[in-house]
């Protein structure tokens, strides 16, 4: 699906992917020159974007073999052995690393961010040098754009990169991911340069974090810094005449690579060499794999482990942890942070070890993900225990590989995986005695609870994996890419023209109604028209028919709206009520209590999911699933996907806001609705569309060349957009007053 969304978008795009670490680092070693892949999060998602879209990725050439191999514009194709994108260098000298990458990103941006303010540290020539290389960047990024350019910035490196790029090309896509926390005001106050730094973030069209929470308390950072009009309810900020919207989009890894990786015949072997090359004979082992780096709390982790063996002595000589951790960023803090780790290891290696058994093995070198999941696989328990962390790539890579469904998550709740990840031991870092209990209680857990668990989690990650990410993010780019190259435009900033191509013309207005008429709510139950809107509506329809398009059912739309001399089409137009009578009422051809059956079976599987609304009505459904939460998203889906396989002879299934549409394989969609009106009751009348979703999208291209289109909020579809729903209310006003004229 991504394969073919990416051919049909990206296809005339170029994506330039910017950041400060890059993908592959040429290191020399003598004459010869050896290809690395840093650790990190951000570079094992990003690759596998690049990977599937192409384009070009700008970062700091940071190895010392990195020269010697670009071409005269700093360009090399990548992956090596496998070459599908360029990778650009941006050049930095020791004084710019120091002060940009060591200083400000460092010192200032990450500790505040990971709210560990007693190791922010400013000076001055770090933020000078911070501002000279995001320039440095933003000219590199600017030598490769062309029109069909769409960019994509990562992380808090890079803050002034979109404001720079805005300023120079107003008109190009950019969107930033922020890989790590977002903290709110009381934290982020303290950073000397705030204002400076949300304002090069607000050139981004689009900036992504990890989870809702870090998205509110942006938007609140922006109400308390600057002077911006923010809509909390769109998750949207208009700054000096430039929109910015925001989004949660928690980022993941590719599962099936890893669950096969883990599977392999080699993981086997290698499993068994590391057991051997450890002298591990013992029962339990468990595993711990992260950057060396004071947020991912080694210490606490390290405490609880030596409190767990000093509680539970049978557990000597039982069990085993191995902690791989890979050093980056070597400098203070994290030089001494390394030296307190490796004290902390030896001592209770010294304090535990009998005979042939040491309670910790110790690895201090980068494993490739090839080898990773044998660590992960033969695990019976993974800890995790980060006092803050944007997301946690290793708790999902951990799930993926865990084959046999036989290990047990250990996973700090202040992770932002923990917004996701149901059934894994949820734990509070800072309580190292409950810590250690859970360390046992892992342990001696039940095999069956052990799998039930573990299943759980590997759903979790497979249904949300990095290709849904990259889908989603890349959507929501697209859908604004179309609206900025003018494709759709907003709508009252072409009034005067629209005025005059309907001048004296008839018009059939058609609204949809959820987001349309009325806000998008929590519960569809509640979605009801303004009054302000319906004497908009009584006052319109004197002049113009209306027509209602929903997927509701006639009976609940007729309820809602309840207004005479409108055309109502319900359940996506199976049924159509005009002037007092049903003038279309489609036999399904499908037995009426099939769809029943569908929703009891769903029902049934999925009775537990708190906020799920089942809704049916009649010809279709819709399964609304805007109030479940994030972690039980993607057993809904799967539910959802495994039931609707049986019966895909007699239903398809669409999707729009938050919720799944069931509808018998016949059935019309909106576009069907719009012609048969148009043909039947439009009596020669131009149409215009007014939606909000992607169900409307098929009424945006029945109208296309005949009349007008409008989306709020954009779409590569309509001909015009409005920011936001309370616009339709004005958009109906200017309708009035030009229905007046035209008599
Ligand atoms: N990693 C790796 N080899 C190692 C240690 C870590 O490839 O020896 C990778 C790990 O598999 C994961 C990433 O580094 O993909 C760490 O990402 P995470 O989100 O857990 O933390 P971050 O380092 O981004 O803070
Ligand atoms: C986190 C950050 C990334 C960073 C990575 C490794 O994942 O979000 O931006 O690249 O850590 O840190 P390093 O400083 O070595 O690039």
């Amino acid at each position: 699906m991504l394969k073919d969304f990416i051919e049909e978008n990206f296809s005339d795009k170029v994506l330039i992917i910017v950041s400060n670490r890059e993908p592959y680092i040429h290191k020399k070693t003598g004459l010869s020159i050896r290809v690395e892949r840093p650790a990190g999060g951000l570079i094992s998602a990003m690759d596998d974007v690049l990977r599937a879209t192409g384009g070009i990725w700008v970062a700091w050439g940071s190895g010392s073999g990195d020269r010697d191999v670009v071409d005269s514009k700093n360009l090399m194709l990548v992956p090596p052995g496998n070459p599908s994108y360029m990778l650009k260098r941006v050049w930095l000298s020791p004084k710019e690393v120091d002060n940009y990458y060591h200083g400000y990103s460092n010192q200032v941006l990450w500790p505040l961010c990971h709210i560990t303010l007693d190791r922010v540290y400013f000076r001055k020539r770090f933020w000078e040098d911070y501002r000279k290389v995001n320039g440095a960047f933003a000219d590199a990024v600017i030598e490769e754009t062309g029109n069909d350019s769409i960019v994509w910035v990562h992380d808090y490196h890079l803050c002034l990169v979109p404001g720079i790029l805005r300023g120079e090309k107003p008109e190009l896509t950019i969107a930033h991911f922020w890989h790590i926390p977002w903290p709110d005001w009381s934290v982020f106050r303290v950073c000397p340069q705030s204002k400076e730094i949300l304002e090069g973030l607000l050139g981004n069209d689009l900036i992504g974090f990890q989870i809702p929470l870090f998205v509110k308390n942006f938007l609140d950072c922006v109400k308390e810094c600057l002077d911006a009009d923010i809509d909390y309810h769109q998750s949207t900020i208009t700054y000096r005449g430039h929109t910015t919207r925001l989004k949660a989009f928690p980022i993941s890894i590719d599962f099936d690579k890893f669950n096969s990786m883990a599977s392999s015949q080699r993981t086997i072997r290698m499993m068994k060499n590391i057991k051997e090359k450890y002298k591990i004979t013992q029962d339990y082992i468990g595993i711990g794999v992260d950057r060396l780096e004071y947020t991912k709390a080694l210490i606490k982790r390290l405490q609880a482990i030596d409190l767990f063996f000093d509680r539970y002595e049978r557990f000597r000589k039982k069990f085993t942890f191995i902690q791989i951790t890979v050093p980056t960023r070597i400098r203070e803090p994290y030089i001494s942070y390394k030296k307190t780790v490796e004290e902390l290891v030896t001592k209770i290696n010294e304090k535990y070890s009998l005979g042939n058994w040491k309670p910790i093995i110790y690895i201090d070198t980068k494993i490739e993900h090839e080898d990773l999941v044998s660590y992960y696989r033969m695990a019976d328990v993974a800890i995790i225990s980060s006092v803050y962390d944007g997301m946690n790539l290793v708790a999902k890579e951990y799930a993926a590989s865990q084959v046999d469904e036989n290990g047990v998550l250990i996973l700090s709740e202040l992770a932002g995986a923990a917004d996701e990840l149901e059934g894994a031991i949820l734990v509070n870092p800072y309580d190292i005695e409950g810590f250690s209990d859970d360390i046992r209680k892992a342990l001696r857990m039940p095999q069956k609870e052990k799998a039930n668990r573990m299943a759980v989690l590997r759903r979790q990650v497979k249904g949300s994996d990095i290709y849904k990410w990259i889908s989603d993010i890349l959507h929501e780019v697209i859908k604004i890419s179309s609206v900025k190259q003018k494709k759709c435009c907003y709508l009252f900033d072409h009034t005067d023209e629209i005025k005059e191509r309907l001048s004296d013309k008839r018009i059939f207005l058609f609204l949809d109604y959820d987001g349309t008429l009325t806000p998008i709510v929590e519960s569809p139950d509640r979605a009801f028209i303004s009054e302000d809107m319906r004497s908009l509506i009584v006052r319109l329809k004197e002049y113009i028919p209306i027509a209602v398009i929903t997927g509701r059912s006639l009976q609940d739309i007729k309820g809602r709206v309840e207004m005479e001399d409108i055309i109502y089409a319900g359940n996506h137009g199976a049924e159509i009520w005009d002037s007092s009578k049903i003038v279309r009422s489609q036999e399904s051809g499908v037995e009426s209590n099939l769809l029943k059956e569908f929703l009891d079976k769903l029902k049934n599987k999925l009775s537990h999911i708190e906020g799920l609304l089942i809704e049916d009505k009649g010809l279709t459904a819709s399964i609304h699933f805007r109030m479940v939460k994030v972690k039980y998203l993607s057993e809904v889906f799967d539910i959802l996907w495994r039931i609707a396989k049986e019966y895909e002879d007699s239903f398809k299934i669409t999707s729009g806001k938050k919720v799944f549409e069931i509808r018998p394989l016949n059935a019309w969609n909106k576009g069907d609705v719009i012609s048969w009106i148009i043909r039947n009751l439009g009596n020669g009348r131009i149409p215009i569309y007014v939606g909000d979703d992607t169900t409307d999208e098929d009424a945006f291209r029945a109208v296309k060349g005949k009349g007008i289109s409008i989306c709020i909020g954009g779409s590569p579809e309509a001909d015009y957009y409005l920011k936001r729903q309370e616009e339709v209310e004005m958009f109906l006003k200017e309708l009035i007053k030009l229905s007046e004229k035209n008599g």
